[in-house]
């Protein structure tokens, strides 16, 4: 049997230039470099400069991803942002993002899951590809973090950073089993019950204000933990997979100590989980493109192999991509 598939063609990631150290945050605020060493694994995080706005590191990501895919803006029928840090109440920051790359035709919107963002986006455009209504589609998990973080509550400032990352998704036959190259599961979720856990304490129609992340930490880690585990064994069920299947793993770069106790749940050793989150933090929806980008270009993940992107955020929101690159 031949099906449509979304084969992954290009990867590209952006991070601002600015490098906060943890010595740096611990200047200003009642906090140790040993601390979040020590929690969560971060040692430095990117930090957007005044000027640059989340649809310039989207766009910087994307050029990145074009040039990897040997494609021009003239070949995207369709961009798919996730954020939830836009330039912008509206219009979308993905329609900013076809502008500046210069794209006059196709669609472009935004999707916001927090810190699942990306892999809700990769699970839209995928179903966009497999229903034949479009060839090529660009998806980009950009974040601009450091705008909506209260810089004098420590329990989440020192936890989060700027950055984006892209893939470029194009449809190709493929035969319809686990050997196909592209992505070959998506399995996402929502809960609404647990909205007030992790969430940003404005907004349009509630305050009127942009607000800022307030989060209950420890119940965050519990859910995370829970859930994350629970998609993986999910999505391998479904196509019939175990654990031992799987070359690599890229979870959401939230905290290392979550991603430890992941791979310690699942049992699969800690060197196949990619972390990216010592250097860049908790860029939540760019965290998981930006992690697949790093992988791809050290030479760590090569074609063929078998790859589990996972992420979970606020709402809250979980889900798994399973793909043979
Ligand atoms: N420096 C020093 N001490 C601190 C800091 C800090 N930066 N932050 C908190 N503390 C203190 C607390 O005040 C508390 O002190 P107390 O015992 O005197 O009251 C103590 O450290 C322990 O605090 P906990 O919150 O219990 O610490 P915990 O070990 O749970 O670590 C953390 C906190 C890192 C936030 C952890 O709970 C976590 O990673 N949770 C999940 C976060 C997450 O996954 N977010 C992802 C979603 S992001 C998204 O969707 C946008």
């Amino acid at each position: 049997m031949s099906i449509l598939r979304s084969r992954i063609v290009g990867i590209g990631s952006y991070l601002p230039d600015h490098i906060m150290t943890n010595e740096e945050l611990a200047k200003n605020i009642n906090t140790t470099d040993a601390w979040i060493v020590e929690r969560t694994g971060i040692r430095e995080r990117r930090i957007a400069a005044p000027s640059e706005l989340t649809s310039d590191l989207a766009t910087a990501a994307a050029k990145q991803a074009l040039i990897s895919a040997k494609l021009t803006e003239k070949d995207i029928e369709l961009i798919i942002l996730a954020t939830s840090t836009p330039d912008n109440t509206f219009p979308s920051t993905a329609t900013r993002v076809q502008a500046k790359l210069g794209m006059t035709k196709g669609v472009a919107f935004d999707l916001q899951a927090v810190c699942s963002g990306f892999i809700f986006a990769l699970s839209v455009a995928d179903n966009f590809i497999k229903s034949g209504q479009i060839k090529t589609a660009l998806v980009i998990g950009a974040e601009s973090f450091s705008r909506i973080l209260d810089w004098n509550d420590r329990s989440t400032c020192v936890l989060f950073g700027d950055g984006a990352g892209a893939v470029i998704l194009k449809a190709e036959y493929g035969s319809g089993n686990i050997q196909d190259n592209g992505i070959l599961s998506t399995n996402i979720h929502s809960d609404g019950r647990y909205y007030n856990l992790l969430r940003v304490d404005g907004g349009p129609s509630s305050t009127q204000t942009v607000g800022y992340i307030r989060m209950e930490g420890r119940r965050v880690f519990r859910y995370a933990t829970i859930n994350l585990v629970k998609v993986a064994y999910e999505i391998l069920k479904i196509n019939n997979l175990t654990i031992a299947d799987l070359d690599w793993i890229i979870p959401h770069q939230a905290n290392k100590r979550i991603i430890e106790e992941t791979a310690r749940k699942l049992r699969i050793p800690l060197d196949k989980m990619i972390m990216t989150i010592d250097r860049y933090a908790n860029t939540s929806a760019a965290s998981v493109p930006i992690t697949f980008t790093e992988a791809i270009n050290d030479g760590r993940i090569k074609i063929g192999q078998l790859i589990l992107l996972e992420a979970m955020g606020g709402g809250f929101t979980w889900g798994a991509t399973l793909i043979r690159l």
